[in-house]
């Protein structure tokens, strides 16, 4: 067995101007201007490409509830889960969810993260969902960070329709949707396609109101059953199929074939105590891109660490740690339809991180705890 190549450039210099890279080769002459890297490992900066990042309170006491033998579905079926912190998120101003985003987000810029994809999914009402997705917009204004919105409406039915969901999806395709879109607040849409939540017939309503309106689509796909959320989002040309635990063979080729990016996110994984694996050697075999994210959110998730999710895509899926970091990097880019970042190479952004490593497979090695030696920021 050996270790992965990574596509290390050994002393290199990255030459930069206006915030993109100009070049990245060995040698070069330093200049006035040259900043000595001293033989760190540079990488690009790291990508979080599934995250809830805008929430209210904390689903402690279900942790506890479920440590006690209760499932999350039961917890959900009786009115919690999702619905506990769809009522704290409604209750919250915008300065406080905005506060307690920022909390989060900078856990994660402090680990060499430059892009956070953030999820609506708490609002479930029209003005709600558009109150997270401007919080979730202003904090790229607050921070130095590139912030992808996505509009979560269909995370789960909301009280006020129990019983119609069809009716709230009505909702979603012919209200929020169109208004996410023309307000600019949402870069795309995203359901949650399970029996707790949407069917594939309402998934499939909300990804055709999606592209009437002109925004890309992604999935919450066979996280806790198979419904077949895999081919659903590839037939709509998802950019990613998220969470994928029970995707079979047939789903891994659609996705395949459609080149959408498979979002493996372990910290839910781990978080739920699941067994059933995503199906890493199908998605290796038929060519998939794996991506790797934090999936930060207080049911499933409340991770802020994308470098120890890195570490449990290796301990707990098998991922290499080679796949770990293309997963934070390269592929994450691609399930945001960045082209511009994830890899160091001309005319990309110049964002970038220095680590105090000798080996790139240090950083999905450690657990936690471990921060980069220097942050280096586009500017321009
Ligand atoms: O990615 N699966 C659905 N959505 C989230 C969890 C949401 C919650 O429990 O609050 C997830 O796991
Ligand atoms: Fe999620």
């Amino acid at each position: 067995m050996h270790g992965g190549t990574y596509s290390i450039v050994e002393r290199a210099s990255i030459v930069e101007e206006r915030g993109r890279v100009v070049s990245v080769g060995p040698g070069g002459a330093p200049d006035e201007h040259t900043v000595n890297a001293h033989g760190a490992l540079v990488t690009p900066a790291l990508i979080d490409c599934h995250t809830h990042l805008v929430f209210a309170g904390n689903r402690a006491r279900e942790f506890e509830m479920r440590l006690n033998g209760a499932t999350y579905e039961d917890i959900a079926r009786g009115g919690g889960g999702i619905l506990s912190t769809v009522k704290a998120t409604r209750a919250a101003s915008e300065a406080q969810l905005t506060a307690s985003a920022l909390a989060r987000l900078d856990a994660m810029l402090s680990e060499g993260v430059g892009t956070v994809e953030v999820k609506s999914g708490y609002g479930l009402d029209v003005e709600s969902e558009l109150k997270c997705l401007r919080v979730a917009r202003s904090l790229a204004r607050d921070r130095p960070v590139t912030i992808v919105t996505t509009l979560l409406g269909a995370h789960t039915v909301p009280p006020e329709f129990k019983g119609r969901a069809d009716d709230y999806v009505t909702l979603l395709c012919e209200e929020l949707i169109p208004r996410a879109a023309r307000e600019q607040l949402a870069d795309g849409v995203d359901a949650f396609c399970e029996g707790i939540g949407f069917s594939p017939a309402q998934t499939r309503r909300v990804f055709e109101s999606a592209r009437t309106h002109g925004l890309r689509v992604r999935l919450h796909a066979d996280q806790l059953s198979n419904l077949g959320g895999a081919a659903l989002a590839a037939e709509f040309g998802a950019l990613s199929a998220d969470h994928l635990e029970h995707t079979d063979d047939a789903g891994a080729q659609a996705l395949a074939r459609a080149g959408t990016v498979a979002v493996l996110l372990p910290g839910a994984f781990y978080f739920l105590r699941e067994t059933k694996k995503p199906p890493v050697d199908a998605l290796r075999r038929h060519g998939v891109a794996m991506a790797v994210a934090t999936d930060c959110n207080p049911g499933t998730s409340p991770n802020t660490s994308i470098l120890t999710a890195m570490n449990m895509a290796c301990t707990l899926l098998g991922l290499t740690p080679e796949e770990a970091l293309a997963g934070a990097t390269t592929h994450a880019a691609r399930a945001l339809g960045l082209e511009d970042r994830g890899v160091l190479a001309p005319g990309r952004r110049a964002d970038y991180v220095l680590w105090d490593a000798e080996e790139p497979a240090e950083l999905a090695w450690t657990i936690a705890g471990r921060k980069p030696r220097r942050i280096e920021r586009a500017t321009g």
